[in-house]
């Protein structure tokens, strides 16, 4: 089993891209070879980044929390919606808090709009901060495009497309994680 984090980035009141998160969340799940952290920053009331975690003293529980919860993972899903063209503030501000939790990880991207592009944009900028952050991006991205109509408030795929390509997406994820897993085994 691998242990699998999904950082899910908007805290917008009436937020959708929950469900893109969900969704994800329980594929993995029923895989049968994962086992999946959630991670809502909304949960986690961050403020503006002042000081990285790793220079503070007396962190608070909410990031060692999460930064745990990085550190354990064999694999992490950075989720968000598209804004202005780009992912979420509150996103980069989570991971800007964090340094070596994100060594050699594997991460993969979702993106998600409410219109036809599925926050293609987004998605670009998030493999450029995977990039940045020294972790490996997985090429194949999953886009939520028409979010109300793709996925239902549980998360649950609506249409043959989406169901098709999460099932696809979550395939070359663990593909990818067992790639790199193996790989670190070797030392
Ligand atoms: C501040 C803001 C900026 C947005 N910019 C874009 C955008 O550039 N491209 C796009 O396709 N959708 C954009 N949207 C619409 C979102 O895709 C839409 O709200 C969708 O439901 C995902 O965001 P949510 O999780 O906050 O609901 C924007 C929404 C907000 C709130």
């Amino acid at each position: 089993m691998y242990k699998i984090t999904i950082l899910y980035g908007a805290i917008r009141e009436g937020r959708l891209s929950i469900r893109a998160a969900k969704a994800l969340e329980n594929a993995l799940t029923n895989s049968g070879k994962a086992t999946v952290t959630l991670i809502d920053i909304k949960d986690y009331n961050l403020p503006v980044m002042e000081k990285r975690l790793k220079f503070m003293d007396n962190p608070p529980q909410n990031l060692v929390t999460i930064s745990n919860a990085l550190n354990e993972a064999d694999g992490i899903i950075f989720v968000s919606p598209e804004y202005n063209g780009s992912y979420s503030g509150a996103l980069k501000n989570a991971v800007d808090y964090f340094t070596g939790e994100w060594a050699k990880k594997p991460i993969g991207i979702c993106a998600a709009s409410a219109g036809r592009l599925g926050g293609v944009n987004a998605s670009h900028k998030l493999q450029d901060l995977v990039l940045a952050i020294g972790a490996f991006p997985m090429p194949y991205k999953l886009l939520v495009p028409e979010l109300k109509d793709s996925l239902n408030e549980a998360g649950e795929p609506q249409n043959e497309i989406m169901a098709k390509n999460l099932d696809k997406y979550v395939n070359e994820y663990l593909w990818f994680v067992e790639a790199i897993s193996t790989q670190k085994k070797k030392g």
